[in-house]
């Protein structure tokens, strides 16, 4: 592949939103990363350029038969202006999975890891540096070929662009209400669940909404086979404690393969208390509740690195989690990812990475 990465500034810098008024992608900075596929030829022109709206013709296939894959990351930008990635080698890894399970064509990641720290480089006064907040970084890939026939595209654009975002939870972090759903289903074995795929998202909208309209933030996605055991919750892996140990679900092709399920899980380890992944039933779930003994609950992501969960409603059994309130564990875990994060904390793991010193 071509690996000359051109770089073309912009005459027209925007303004930048205030820093209390971010939200979470909603704001985009001034450049972007673009580089394109043709067969026959591989990935070439890796370009960056300033942000601006693609051109694309109505019968790209993306819009018809949704070949699109995409990943999110963050940089943050410590008060002495130091700039870090947390495990980008781990998204281009799984975004590479995610184009393998889409048929479309597969990239260099270290090249890719390169790219991004041109990009964040060239826009970091864009990132904002007080508690919480950060650069998200969403890579994406689409398929650009013309074409109404029914399979993989012969051409490709990937593009990465940043967002400057708030503290997820601008009043601090809140445990949030999840209601566990019984009859939509987010992904099945052999389904495309354990890629950052597009179509995944959309269709599990409609649960999103019906889950709000009931009064809960998120829903507790079961798997789709016999609608048991627990997969993720909202677009999260989701993590219990219980008696002193932590179950998360284990992977089995349906669910996301989370970059901060598995920074839980090594943090977990390295303190010592037990980490079990394994397939954890609805009804187990509930009968060590009755038995007083799920004591946590929370999600990993990029966006919230850690979520507590308050409240589970399944089949109208109300589970009220530590009074809902954000447990000690939960707390710990989110002081210590993004401790090491903004690198105010030791990262004996190697995951932060630096863009600028
Ligand atoms: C995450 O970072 O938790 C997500 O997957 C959410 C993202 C799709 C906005």
């Amino acid at each position: 592949m071509e690996c000359q990465l051109t770089i073309t500034r912009t005459e027209q810098k925007k303004e930048k939103p205030a820093s209390d008024k971010l939200g979470f992608g909603v704001h985009f900075t001034d450049h972007m990363f673009t580089m394109d596929y043709t067969e026959g030829k591989g990935w070439h022109d890796p370009q960056i350029v300033p942000y601006s709206p693609l051109t694309l013709d109505p019968a790209a296939m993306v819009f018809h038969y949704g070949q699109a894959v995409f990943e999110g990351l963050k940089a943050y930008r410590n008060q002495e202006g130091k700039v870090r990635l947390f495990r980008p080698d781990q998204n281009f890894k799984r975004m590479n999975r995610s184009l393998e399970r889409m048929s479309m064509p597969l990239i260099d990641e270290e090249f890719m890891v390169e790219a991004l720290k041109q990009l964040v480089a060239v826009d970091k006064e864009w990132i904002p540096t007080e508690s919480g907040q950060s650069l998200y970084i969403r890579p994406f890939v689409i398929a650009t070929e013309p074409c109404f026939g029914v399979r993989a595209s012969h051409t490709y654009k990937l593009v990465i662009v940043l967002s400057p975002v708030g503290a997820y939870y601008a009043g601090g972090m809140k445990p949030v209400k999840i209601y566990v759903e019984n009859n939509y289903v987010r992904a099945v074995r052999g389904g495309t669940g354990n890629a950052k795929v597009a179509g995944n998202y959309a269709g599990g909208l409609k649960a999103q909404v019906e889950a709000k309209e009931k009064g809960y933030e998120q829903v507790l996605w079961l798997d789709g086979v016999e609608n048991k055991y627990i997969e993720e919750v909202g677009s999260m892996n989701v993590f219990f404690k219980v008696k002193g140990e932590v179950w998360t679900p284990a992977l089995n092709g349906s669910i996301l393969e989370g970059i901060t399920r598995d920074s839980t899980i090594q943090l977990l380890k390295d303190w010592g208390i037990p980490v079990v992944e394994k397939r954890i039933s609805m009804e187990d779930l509930h009968t060590a509740y009755v038995n007083g003994e799920l004591e946590e609950a929370f999600g990993t992501g990029t966006a919230a690195v850690i979520s507590p969960v308050g409240d589970l409603n399944w089949n109208g059994h109300q589970m009220i989690i530590n009074g809902e309130k954000t447990g000690e564990l939960t707390t710990r875990l989110y002081d210590e990812m993004t401790g090491i994060q903004y690198g105010e904390r030791e990262d004996k793991f190697g995951w932060s990475v630096k863009v600028t010193e």
